[in-house]
């Protein structure tokens, strides 16, 4: 699959292992993957629209740079919550959606339980940043890019910290060409299989368990 971007950094790498660790407490669980989400953030955002502004400094008058593109955040519930925090602190004008999907735990097809989307006029140019830490089956991710596509957006980004190659080959599978260059994929980690219950292996277990403390 082509559109998707593994993302290589040392902190990146070194509060994924954290997450891994199956002896990281919760507390320590949460604390990572909130540092996590301003890394990547600051990683992602760097090719966000800007435009020049005039300012006066106390001294003079300057130019300098505004963020002027729309973007919109949208968590999947729960474990997505676990990445938001960063990408709303960096940029505060940023509008806040969720989407609720749950995997049945024997079909592990994703259920639709919530969805809040703001109003918006500029669809085509607005950036959508999806978060959601796992792409199992990728079933969630494929759920939400159609959910999404269907709403008219043309710029689709879903940011993951680790993703199974199987999921990976349904998401190539599902979308044609056309529909692929509406949406890039970024994670930081691409792992070796799902198990036999769509697990992510190596992984880290539950995400939305292990952040929110409800193993
Ligand atoms: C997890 C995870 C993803 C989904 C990935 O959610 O947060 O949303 O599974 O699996 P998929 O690629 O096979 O769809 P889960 O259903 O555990 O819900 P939770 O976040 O509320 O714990
Ligand atoms: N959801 C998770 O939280 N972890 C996995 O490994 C797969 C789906």
């Amino acid at each position: 699959m082509k559109n998707i971007a593994v993302i290589e950094h040392p902190l990146v790498a070194h509060y994924l292992t954290i997450l891994r660790d199956r002896q990281t407490p919760s507390s320590e669980f949460k604390h990572s993957i909130d540092r996590l989400s301003y890394i990547i953030a600051s990683i992602f955002y760097a090719d966000l629209k800007a435009e020049k502004v005039n300012i006066t400094t106390p001294l003079k008058a300057t130019t300098g740079a505004k963020v002027k593109q729309s973007v919109v955040l949208l968590p999947i519930l729960r474990a997505g919550l676990g990445l938001t925090r960063g990408f709303i602190d960096l940029l505060p004008e940023a509008r806040v959606s969720h989407m609720g999907l749950y995997r049945d735990e024997e079909s592990l097809k994703p259920i639709k339980y919530y969805f809040k989307f703001p109003a918006l006029k500029d669809k085509k140019d607005a950036k959508v940043i999806v978060l959601d830490p796992m792409i199992a089956t990728g079933g969630s991710v494929i759920f939400t890019i159609e959910y999404l596509l269907n709403m008219g957006f043309r710029d689709i980004n879903v940011v993951s910290l680790v993703c199974a190659p199987e999921g990976l080959k349904a998401i190539d599978n599902r979308f044609d060409a056309k529909e692929k260059r509406l949406f890039h994929l970024y994670t930081c980690s691409i792992d070796e299989k799902l198990n036999e219950k769509g697990y992510i292996v190596p992984g880290l277990g539950d995400a939305g368990d292990r952040i929110f403390g409800t193993i």
